[in-house]
């Protein structure tokens, strides 16, 4: 584990250190974020009673809490991780392209026992899903990856305090996080490339979102406390509930409801 821990914060916030990271593991290895899934299966249970809702899990990573879901009778997960949006490959040509160590690890380490799941690879900031394929999108921990910036001790996602005064987060922490719950929540003008959607926004417009409108919920579980996390979940036509969890130590979990 000390092997893998990065430099500094901001490296949780790059494709290099997970790829890195999940190099490294042995292929049989798994870590939870902040909780497991016997921790937070009564809450998951309370929110998304139907066995059969179609999940999709926004960066899984090698955590457990797929296969305990699956084994508790959620069948209908996609697992996705992180990969270049295409916008990164192309805007960038110098960026390595991430490399699917954790999505084939995941997949070979589950397809034959749990053969309903599926691995992919795929950016949360561009995800490529027809309209409506979700009934539920879970996040365990992966905003706040995204939100990690210079001197950030992760649960203030990237904000910084000048005499005591919270300053905005970076652009770039703002950006992410924007990005990931658009592609989730927003019932937003798209155009029908991923090209030409993050760069000409309204062109061949259509709406649409990953989640099914009027029934979709959007779960995120993590440390930060809802006046860091608020701003990034809440859109118009969306109601957003926080349930705090833990004794000494707390987490949160964000419930937005389509
Ligand atoms: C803090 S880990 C959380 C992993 C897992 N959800 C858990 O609960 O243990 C963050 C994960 O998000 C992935 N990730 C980070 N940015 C991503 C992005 N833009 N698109 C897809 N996955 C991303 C990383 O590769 C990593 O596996």
């Amino acid at each position: 584990m000390t092997d893998v821990l990065p430099q500094s914060n901001e490296e949780y916030g790059t494709k290099e250190y997970w790829d890195k990271r999940y190099a490294q593991e042995a292929a049989d290895a798994n870590f939870d974020w902040f909780k497991k899934y016997e921790d937070v299966a009564d809450l998951i249970r309370e929110v998304v009673p139907d066995k059969a809702a179609r999940i999709l899990m926004l960066g899984c990573g090698n955590s457990t809490l797929s296969e305990d879901m699956y084994d508790d009778g959620y069948k209908n997960i996609v697992n996705i991780d992180a990969r270049s949006s295409f916008s990164d490959i192309f805007i960038n040509l110098t960026l390595p392209q991430y490399s699917p160590v954790v999505v084939e690890q995941m997949r070979n380490r589950h397809q034959n026992n749990r053969p309903e799941m599926s691995w992919h690879e795929m950016d949360i900031r561009a995800l490529t899903f027809r309209d409506s394929t979700f009934d539920v999108a879970i996040d365990k921990g992966t905003m706040d990856a995204m939100m990690t910036a210079k001197g950030d001790v992760w649960g203030s996602g990237g904000i910084q305090f000048t005499d005591g005064m919270p300053q905005d987060p970076p652009q770039q922490v703002i950006d992410d996080c924007t990005k990931e719950v658009d592609e989730v929540l927003r019932w937003v003008m798209v155009a029908a490339s991923v090209l030409l959607r993050e760069h000409y926004p309204y062109g061949c417009a259509r709406v649409c979102s990953v989640l099914r409108k009027g029934t979709g919920i959007f779960l995120y579980l993590t440390f930060g406390q809802p006046h860091f996390r608020r701003r990034f979940l809440t859109r118009d036509g969306t109601s957003l509930e926080i349930k705090r969890i833990g004794e000494a130590f707390h987490y949160y979990f964000y419930i937005i409801r389509t």
